[in-house]
């Protein structure tokens, strides 16, 4: 691709964001392909109007290793077009992959347009011009005068940074809802705040009547303090602008090449007499195009709307990457975030194009740094200052390449994940057997540990779960999936047995009796490295009852911990937590008015104080992986073969959840699971696409694909 086109870039009276131009004869009404590479986010216009639909084309890529280049139709051709590129700085060029550095990146472009059997390619011909956007930026957000003009001048030809390009994998972002503000507040200090309801992410987007040179200038926030103010320290350097000068009459206006977190909007600057509350100011909320699949309905209001904040959360930050968070100076592929969510990820959407192309960048980093990092892609590529990934495994974020792909394949049934993952799959357990100290263990390694787990000792984010312990066990856990990857690709996996063995039995032998905390006890039960289970169970039980009925997890005990319990006879108990309201507990922040899922069991404590505003993010989606416990344990819906050719259908109801709707649109079709209860009696309707196990309490039936009701 791209052989005869040159990359092009600007000179330097280019100083905001640049649109780049060519202009092309054509057959009227005749239709080209446009393909395009750019170092930088892009919009493409012809003849003024914005051709497709997807935005901040084309997203986060291991830059070093590829980028890839989407195509576009270009129809409705004139005698006569103008074919505009604005290229805004994105994630290549923008704070997030430059922080620290003084001089920005530049940015570039290459082009292909073909027409009629020809090939107009970019180069010297094109032109390129300051826009109305004075700046953009995905942290920082953006400045823009619709009075602004330039004049065209000839490209400049880009001799800096390149890369591979390839064909477009990602799965398009695109506006996916509008959302109207519901309130105008106004603060006890006296500013004007619209409430949007709910913590959402994308950008605002104007349609209004001004007068030249009036204002309009916004600040985001996603929480209100205690005592009702605007509150947005939580976002750290992402400094979130929202500036857009006004021309005369009629305008509108979208942001390009960023996006913001908030639920809150402060009206810092705005037209005079103009109603804000008019619908001159709604949000267009975006996400990666994915195909809802999953969904979950129950008798108790506090966890629909759990389940409700679960899949807002998921939708806001699958934006290029799976990412954290998607408001503050992050909105980083966090390895281990993604990989805790994925099961319930993967039951709410398809998933499956979204996590193989990032999957992809995994993999890069992986062979270019020695280990998967804990955030992918890695950022501040252009920083001055020395920011290194980590080149040993990270204990359950690098552990991201077993458990994702062997996710997609039990879910979606595609070997192919498996295929092009089973290399880095091996290398990841060979990197833990090579750096560790302690042989069949993963041990003395700088680790997240339990991340944010509640039992942690004052002043540090890491809960008290032994580190080791943790590490030894996704040890065990990656080399266990890339053996069951080996054997469906029919590959000799006798030394990841062997080793594997060897893990559990020394896990078994130096930690059995040492297990101390839940998350330590949850993961020991949920990857099977007991032979002791019910005193394991106990331990588990008891330590529970010890913290007073409430969970003590982190990042990586929460997405088990439920299982441990339901898996080894304690379901009761695991619906206790489920259903527990005060603090902490996943309905607590519901109860407090939460509109997504917070990265802190207290992000807002009790007593209205928040968390501090170094590390605070309420849409945060890990503990949202509790999803994954109600589709598949409370519904009961699970595959035992790959792609749901066939399913274990085993609900376990509970009274106090009252009813419970659950459906599933697998490859195969779709699953429904709903149970009610008559007094004591539960009621159950199955409804199953493939051949099922049914398990009602103690019996066992073997169903062919149909409804059933017991
Ligand atoms: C991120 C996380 C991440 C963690 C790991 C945080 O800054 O927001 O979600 O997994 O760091 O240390």
């Amino acid at each position: 691709m791209f052989e005869n086109s040159k990359f092009i870039t600007y000179g330097s009276n280019v100083t905001r964001v640049p649109m780049f131009r060519k202009i092309f004869t054509a057959k009227e009404g005749s239709e080209a392909t446009l393909k395009l590479v750019t170092l930088g986010t892009h919009d493409v216009y012809l003849n003024g109007e914005k051709v497709g639909d997807s935005i901040l084309a084309p997203g986060w890529q291991d830059f070093t290793s590829r980028i890839c280049a989407p195509e576009y139709k270009l129809s409705g051709l004139k005698a006569e077009n103008e074919l505009c590129i604005l290229l805004t700085p994105g994630w290549f060029a923008g704070k997030i992959n430059s922080k620290f550095r003084e001089t920005p990146v530049p940015t570039a472009l290459a082009a292909e347009i073909l027409l009629d059997g020809k090939v107009i390619v970019s180069d010297e011909s094109w032109q390129v011009k300051n826009s109305k956007l004075e700046c953009s930026d995905i942290w920082d957000g953006v400045i823009y005068d619709a009075n602004f003009e330039s004049e065209w001048e000839q490209v400049q030809l880009y001799d800096g940074f390149m890369t591979n390009s390839v064909p477009d994998t990602t799965v398009p972002i695109r506006e996916q809802q509008t959302v109207y503000p519901v309130e105008l507040i106004i603060t006890p200090n006296g500013e004007k705040v619209l409430d949007f309801g709910v913590n959402l992410v994308g950008y605002p987007v104007l349609d209004l009547c001004a007068k030249k040179g009036e204002k309009v200038s916004f600040s985001f926030g996603e929480i209100l303090t205690n005592d009702g103010n605007f509150y947005n320290a939580n976002y750290r350097i992402a400094l979130c602008r929202y500036e857009y000068t006004c021309c005369d009459g009629h305008q509108t206006f979208t942001p390009n090449g960023t996006y913001y977190g908030w639920r809150y909007l402060r009206i810092n600057e705005f037209p005079e007499g103009l109603d804000p509350m008019s619908g001159c100011i709604k949000a267009k909320f975006i996400h990666a195009d994915m195909k809802r699949t999953g969904n979950i309905r129950t008798g108790n209001e506090l966890v629909n709307r759990l389940f409700d904040n679960i899949i807002r959360g998921q939708l806001g930050n699958y934006i290029a990457v799976p990412t954290d968070c998607p408001q503050r100076d992050e909105r980083l592929g966090w390895t281990g975030d993604a990989q805790v969510f994925i099961k319930a990820a993967a039951h709410n959407y398809d998933v499956s194009g979204f996590m193989k192309n990032w999957l992809t960048d995994c993999m890069a980093m992986q062979e270019r740094v020695g280990a998967i990092p804990y955030f992918v892609p890695f950022f501040y590529m252009f920083s001055p200052k020395e920011f290194k990934p980590n080149n040993y495994p990270r204990a359950a974020w690098s552990d991201c390449i077993t458990i994702i792909p062997w996710e997609l394949y039990m879910t979606y049934g595609d070997r192919s994940v498996l295929e092009d993952c089973f290399e880095a799959m091996k290398k990841h357990v060979d990197g833990m057997t090579a750096v560790t100290t302690t042989q069949y263990l993963y041990t003395g390694k700088d680790q997240y540990g339990d991340w944010l787990g509640l039992d942690s000792p004052e002043g540090s984010y890491k809960g008290s779960s032994n580190e080791d312990i943790i590490s030894s066990a996704y040890y065990a856990y990656s080399s266990m999936l890339t053996i069951k990857t080996g054997k469906v690709l029919g590959k000799d996996v006798s030394k990841y047995e062997e080793l594997y063995n060897k893990i559990r039995a020394k896990y078994i032998e130096t930690y059995e009796g040492v297990l101390k905390t839940q998350t330590e006890l949850a993961v020991t039960l949920h990857f099977g490295l007991t032979d002791n289970a019910a005193d394991i169970t106990k331990r588990l039980v008891d330590k529970i009852h010890a913290a007073g009925d409430k969970l003590e997890t982190g990042f990586v005990g929460t997405p088990y911990i439920l299982h441990a319990l339901s898996d080894n006879g304690e379901c009761e108990l695991a619906y206790d937590l489920l259903m527990r309201t005060e603090f902490p507990s996943w309905l607590y922040p519901v109860t407090m008015g939460a509109t997504t899922i917070w990265e802190h069991w207290d992000g807002l404590r009790p007593d209205g104080k928040l968390w501090d505003t170094n590390m605070n993010s309420y849409n945060h989606y890990a503990y949202g992986a509790v999803a994954d416990w109600i589709y598949s344990v409370a519904g009961g819906i699970k595959p035992d073969k790959a792609g749901y050719e066939h399913a274990v259908i085993a609900p376990k109801p509970d009274k106090r959840l009252g009813t419970l709707d659950v459906t599933f649109e697998s490859i195969k079709g779709r699953f429904e699971s709903s149970w009610y209860f008559e007094g004591d009696a539960a009621h159950y309707r199955i409804v199953t696409p493939v051949p099922a196990t049914v398990i009602i309490g103690t019996r066992s039936i073997e169903v062919e694909a149909g409804a059933y009701v017991f």
